[in-house]
């Protein structure tokens, strides 16, 4: 598994990637409507696109297909991290977020913050993350549950 930059290429990838992860990995989480109001049936791709590229986006590529997804900001944001299901528990996350945080660090990033969903919160605790705040937000009418999470750089 190669941890490279996104490319343009790798937009209907992705997107796909990332409806897959939510229907499958977050099935014990959230129930049908809110992972359907999450990922949605017809994605906006050009607001994906510029979302992925706006950002600092790695992949992993397995040679075969994407095995993941992360985006994050200079102002040590992580906004996205999916793991495809076939490759979950692999270490695939642990890898990309390992070289996103070497990246902000790299670039002088010491706070690092994420809005966590109740499936990737033990994720970001192994990452050293602490809960900040529980919070709901509505997306497309629909209410979730989350936590931001956030890791001070020692
Ligand atoms: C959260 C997510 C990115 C983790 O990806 P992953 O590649 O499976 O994670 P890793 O294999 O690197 O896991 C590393 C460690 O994190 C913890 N962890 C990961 N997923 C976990 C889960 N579902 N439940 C409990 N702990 C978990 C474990 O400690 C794991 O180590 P272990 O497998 O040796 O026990 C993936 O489950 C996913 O894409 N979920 C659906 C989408 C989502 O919620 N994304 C985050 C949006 S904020």
């Amino acid at each position: 598994m190669n941890i490279r930059a996104y490319l343009d290429t790798d937009l209907a990838a992705v997107v796909e990637l990332f409806a897959a992860s939510i229907h499958e990995l977050a099935v014990h989480d959230y129930d049908a409507a809110q992972r359907a109001a999450w990922a949605p049936a017809a994605p906006d791709l050009a607001e994906w696109s510029q979302r992925l590229s706006g950002q600092t986006t790695l992949v992993a590529d397995a040679g075969a297909g994407l095995a993941g997804f992360i985006a994050c900001s200079h102002d040590g944001h992580i906004d996205l991290l999916y793991t495809s299901p076939r490759h979950a528990r692999r270490g695939v996350a642990s890898a990309l977020y390992r070289a996103a945080e070497q990246h902000l660090r790299g670039i002088g990033v010491t706070e690092f913050v994420t809005e966590a969903s109740l499936v990737a919160a033990p994720f970001f605790a192994r990452q050293g993350f602490r809960v900040e705040e529980e919070q709901r937000v509505v997306r497309r009418d629909i209410e979730f549950r989350r936590y931001r999470m956030k890791k001070t750089a020692p």
